[in-house]
């Protein structure tokens, strides 16, 4: 791994994999292909270590003849894709970006590696390497007597973000059946730490709690999400990527199961201790309607990836929560970037006003 083509490095895991890649090795040369979606933000990769290992580019990864020009200009190796629209809410009110981005745009990827890599022989095959980042929410929903998703628990996604993921895995696998293209697939479960862009759940509420806004728990907030600390994927997929075998998929997860509520109730007396005020932020919680086709439970059977290649989640839920809660307050120029975003503001009322009180 020499030259590495980052996909989506300027959101929230792929900022972070950047920065951890860059640490861990210290030869690799990174080119970021990232469109800079709302989702995305070059605050995101201030203060990278190493940064002249890295470059920037803005550009849509369904732009075919970008995507070749980089691979032939950086001579990539490797390409590790995290970029995607990655919101099951926003798929929910506006699915068509999704297939766009999420499945014409990794076609996009395999087709222009396929070509550079094995068409033109631009290098041993033996040292390429397509790593599709993708979700544990392909395998749909489990009630509560379900063993956890395993790698070959059949795909059932619920929603048209799960669905489009689907849909990106099987390209990605069928390149590697049909052209042999080396291809390793990761589905992880929940990821939450620093970077996170406050429309996903956690950093949502502690945005919320620390400015007194309610903390709205969709339904009866007893949905089931598997959690795991955003470098801990980070270490996963660079193991897979230097010893995880082409043609493999690995599960990852995290092994913390708790309900939607503990969650925001253990954000509330979290911040309780790091921010003190007289009324508990437990009394900001809003039950609300429920998302349209809500999953109910997920949980990853992470078996494979610890056996084969010795990971396991470093993190445990309350540290993980406590870290991510200091890095927010510590970072206010972050979060005013994000509040100053139109389009911000504009998802929390199109998300959130139109839900009545649900109890
Ligand atoms: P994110 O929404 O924070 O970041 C996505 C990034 O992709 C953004 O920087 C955005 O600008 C970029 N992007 C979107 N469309 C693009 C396009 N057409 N061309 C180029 N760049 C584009 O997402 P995330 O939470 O960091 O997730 C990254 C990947 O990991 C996704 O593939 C997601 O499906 C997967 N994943 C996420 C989680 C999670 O809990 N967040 C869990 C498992 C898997
Ligand atoms: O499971 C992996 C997936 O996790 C990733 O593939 C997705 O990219 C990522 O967004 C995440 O999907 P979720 O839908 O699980 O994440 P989200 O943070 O949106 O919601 C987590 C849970 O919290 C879910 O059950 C819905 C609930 N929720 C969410 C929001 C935003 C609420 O109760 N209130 C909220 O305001």
């Amino acid at each position: 791994m020499k030259n590495v083509l980052v996909t989506g490095g300027a959101g929230f895991i792929g900022s972070n994999f950047v920065r951890y890649l860059l640490e861990v090795d210290q030869q690799v040369q990174i080119v970021n292909l990232d469109a800079l979606t709302y989702a995305g933000s070059l605050e995101n990769l201030k203060d990278l270590p190493d940064a002249d290992r890295h470059t920037f580019v803005q550009g849509d990864i369904c732009d075919r003849d970008l995507v070749r020009a980089l691979l032939q200009k950086h001579q990539i190796d490797t390409i590790v894709h995290f970029a995607a629209e990655s919101h099951v809410d926003r798929s929910i009110l506006s699915p068509e970006p999704f297939i766009q981005a999420n499945v014409i745009g990794t076609f996009t990827l395999l087709e222009s590696a396929r070509q550079y890599w094995m068409v033109e022989k631009s290098m041993p095959i033996e040292q390429v390497r397509f790593h599709h980042v993708s979700t544990d929410e392909v395998y749909g929903t489990l009630s509560p007597e379900d063993p956890a998703f395993s790698e070959t628990t059949p795909y059932a996604p619920n929603s048209p973000y799960a669905a489009s993921k689907a849909s990106s895995d099987h390209l990605a696998r069928s390149y590697n059946h049909t052209y042999q293209l080396p291809v390793t697939i990761s589905n992880c479960s929940n990821n939450y730490g620093p970077r996170q862009f406050p429309e996903k759940l956690i950093p949502l509420i502690i945005l919320n709690a620390l400015t007194g806004k309610p903390l709205p728990v969709y339904g009866d907030g007893q949905q089931i999400r598997d959690w795991l600390y955003v470098t801990d994927h980070c270490e996963a997929i660079h193991l897979i990527l230097t010893q995880g075998k082409s043609g493999e998929t690995y599960n990852i997860g995290g092994n913390n199961q708790p309900a939607n509520l503990t969650i925001v109730e253990t954000v509330c007396d979290l911040l309780d201790e790091l921010q003190p005020q007289t009324d508990p932020h437990r009394n900001l919680i809003k039950f609300v309607t429920d998302r349209p086709g809500h999953d109910r439970r997920y949980a990853m059977n992470i078996s494979k990836i610890e056996n084969e290649l010795g990971w396991k989640p470093r993190h445990n839920l309350s540290d993980g929560l406590l870290d991510t809660a200091q890095w927010i307050l510590a970072n206010p120029s972050w979060v005013a970037a994000i509040q100053k975003q139109r389009e911000y503001q504009t998802w929390l009322t199109k998300n959130y006003e139109t839900r009545e009180k649900s109890s």
